[in-house]
């Protein structure tokens, strides 16, 4: 066998390990870029390389002997991250399963992988961190301490076994570096921070544009609405049904005067019909995956009978790619990739067999080899797809299934969850283990997918989902309706008003995905990624911060208004009464409906904008709002400008909150606002005062 390791960076070290007869291959879809090993280093001590046996004849020769690495475990060392998961944060303890698939309805804890797989993972001892990535798309596990508590054990199943250890010493410093290695989130455009309605089941234009007349006509906001499988013809890709959506292009158009955006779902599979213009050109040119014996492979899914790129073809990819012009020319604005396990109906909820073959434009693999790509590779071929036919344009891309590297192509979305309260629970940890995953651009269906929410359920959700990176709303046909207001007042009025004040966050919640987008942060953070010395943190599922100086502590029970919420070391402002608690503080949160746990960093300016009903209404007003408290500390915060779409300039100042005054910069950068009011608004003892203040630089006295 064959064992090298190098030194890729300064905190970043690679090792490759292969079966004999095996050349080393670093080859990856995962990493982005070109990394050159710095120096050559000796296999670390103490780190066992096990070639195991060959899972039987067939094609378990072609892939190589399974692989295992076994290291000791560092005292006292606590495991994170993991990707896509139903339980808690820690995963201390564990087995993690990576390999993609459409999981049964009701994901509960029993449930190890589910889409998604990024086999990442991030741990803590003495308040060090590190982190270590096993790169390889085949099957991967995780034995995180639990065969054997002094003992952590990465495996995989297809010869090959890569894996990268970033040194840290931070939770920030290894995300950095994780995400410089496989890409991170692009900026999205503003729109994209919206809120987003969907339903499976909404069977025509006139059914969407009731829901868009239901938003406007209650004054409640909303940017995008979705077109779930329902408005294809026959579930064919790329087309639309005539009869059900007659004038595409005309329906777009007239949502688009309301200010909606409009996302159409695609699913991989292409219904086999030799009339069907999309499926022949992917036959003739070769692009769809082959069966062993080197037949076309064909499974059932929505359309019936399916054909299914072979998105490690790079002609595949652009080919792909290309086919959204279809979509795009009559105005959708972006494009929601599901079903890319890839998930398929024979057997129920399957997946491919492992010997399917991808011909990869010349360069074979077998499925088991390339399964968790599947996603990724959907999602990139779509990425890249817009940007060549939109240049000018930010892409759009969300995507059910992926491996890591997914975050440089599209946003994900857990899926199928259901409308229980547990899955408003288990939203929380499940997207923070995202965020740590480099994943920093994810949400979950808000209201629940499966099953019928409810009023207080649909309240809570969106008092949660107000906070988190992606928000959308969507369920599933047959449920009961899930609109903001399907469940009339008091929830319809408190689903608003927390919209409005997601409305007024955007600018925050932007500066949030600027930072995610240049060093890896995540938008929806674990408090132990600032925190990660105190333990107390580990353990906190259920509350998260949303960038660096808002904590947000959602009920996730009926009929209850008070919650336990742990505030780490330094000063935090209750949002709504102004209450100063020092931390590290257990405290006891009132939190009736319409008033979600909400604290604020003490001198952290926060930006807000107007309420508005979409992003594409004027901003007339930039209110900098700071939650003065003299004797905590002093805080710098960026604000981040730049016109929320294309590629043109930005500006940056620096807001800088003491005890003695808030100090604005004047903006670096050439990015150029529309005429607007810029305002600091101080808050004190719940009394707010407010000083206009122009775009150049400002100095307002506390005293
Ligand atoms: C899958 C998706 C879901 C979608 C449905 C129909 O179950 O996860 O969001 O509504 O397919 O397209």
């Amino acid at each position: 066998m064959t064992v090298e390791v190098a030194q890729l960076a300064e905190d970043l070290i690679r090792v490759g390990f292969f079966p004999p007869g095996r050349p080393p291959d670093y080859r990856s879809a995962a990493v982005a870029g070109e990394w050159e090993p710095l120096a050559r280093l000796e296999p670390p001590g103490g780190v066992r390389f096990e070639v195991l046996e060959p899972a039987g004849a067939g094609i378990g020769d072609l892939l190589g002997p399974p692989l295992r690495v076994v290291m000791p475990r560092r005292e006292g060392e606590r495991f994170f991250g993991c990707g896509e998961r139903t339980a808690g944060l820690e995963k201390t303890g564990s087995r993690q399963i990576f390999w993609n698939y459409d999981p049964p309805e009701g994901h509960t804890a029993s449930l190890n992988n589910l889409y998604t797989s990024i086999p990442f993972v991030l741990s803590l001892a003495g308040g060090v961190c590190r982190g270590v990535f096993v790169d390889n798309p085949g099957r991967v596990e995780m034995d995180l301490a639990k065969a054997d508590p002094g003992e952590v054990v990465y495996e995989t199943a297809t010869g090959n076994l890569v894996y990268y250890v970033f040194t840290g010493p931070t939770p920030a410093a290894v995300l950095e570096r994780y995400t410089e290695l496989t890409g991170r989130v692009g900026l999205p455009p503003l729109w994209a921070l919206g809120n987003q309605q969907s339903r499976w089941g909404h069977v025509s234009a006139d059914e969407v544009r009731s829901v868009a007349d239901g938003f406007r006509s209650r004054g409640i906001p909303c940017d995008v609405l979705y077109l779930d499988i329902d408005y294809m013809d026959g579930f064919r890709v790329f087309t639309f049904d005539e009869e059900r959506f007659p004038d595409p292009a005309a329906f777009i158009a007239s949502l688009a005067e309301d200010g909606f955006r409009v996302v159409t779902i695609v699913d991989p599979g292409v219904k086999v019909d030799l009339e069907y213009p999309v499926y022949v050109e992917g036959r003739e040119r070769g692009y769809y995956c082959r069966t062993f014996g080197d037949e076309e492979y064909r499974n059932v899914v929505w359309p019936g009978l399916c054909a299914f790129p072979d998105f490690t073809n790079p002609a595949a990819r652009e080919w792909w790619g290309d086919n959204h012009a279809a979509l795009l020319d009559l105005g959708v604005a972006g494009i929601w990739c599901d079903m890319n396990e890839p998930s398929l109906f024979v057997p129920a909820q399957s997946t491919m067999p492992a010997d399917v073959v991808h011909p990869g434009g010349g360069e074979p693999r077998l499925h088991a080899q390339v399964h968790n790509l599947y996603g990724s590779g959907m999602a990139q071929a779509t990425r890249e797809g817009l940007a060549r036919l939109r240049p000018d344009r930010r892409p759009f891309v969300i995507s059910r299934a992926g491996f890591a590297g997914l975050q440089r192509h599209a946003l994900q979305w857990t899926g199928d969850n259901s409308s229980w309260w547990e899955h408003l629970w288990m939203s929380l940890p499940q997207l923070q283990n995202l965020g740590l995953s480099g994943m920093a651009f994810c949400g979950v269906d808000c209201g629940g997918f499966f099953g019928d929410s409810n009023g207080e359920l649909l309240a809570r959700w969106t008092e949660a989902a107000v906070f988190q990176p992606f928000l959308r709303n969507h369920s599933q046909m047959g449920t009961v309706p899930q609109e903001p207001w399907a469940f009339g007042e008091p929830w319809e009025s408190i689903c608003r008003d927390m919209l409005l004040l997601r409305m007024r966050l955007l600018p925050y919640l932007y500066g949030a995905f600027e930072e995610a987008s240049r060093t890896g942060a995540p938008v929806m953070r674990p408090l132990l990624f600032e925190w990660f010395e105190d333990e107390v943190t580990y353990t906190a599922d259920d509350e998260f911060m949303l960038g660096d100086a808002l904590l947000v502590a959602p009920i996730t029970r009926p009929g209850i208004e008070h919650r336990h919420v742990y505030l780490p070391a330094g000063t935090w402002v209750h949002w709504w009464t102004g209450d100063v608690v020092a931390g590290p503080a257990h405290v006891l949160a009132h939190a009736p409906l319409g008033r979600p746990a909400l604290y604020a960093r003490a001198n952290a300016a926060i930006p807000l904008w107007p309420e508005r009903m979409h992003t594409g209404e004027p901003v007339d007003r930039l209110t900098l709002r700071v939650f003065a408290v003299p004797s905590a500390d002093v805080v710098t915060r960026e604000l981040y400008e730049d016109a929320g779409e294309g590629f043109g300039p930005s500006s940056r100042r620096s807001v800088t909150v003491d005890a003695e005054a808030v100090r604005v910069s004047a903006p670096v950068g050439a990015f150029a606002p529309a005429p607007r009011v810029v305002e600091v608004e101080v808050v004190r003892g719940g009394a707010a005062v407010v000083t206009e203040i122009g775009d150049g630089a400002a100095e307002i006295t506390l005293r």
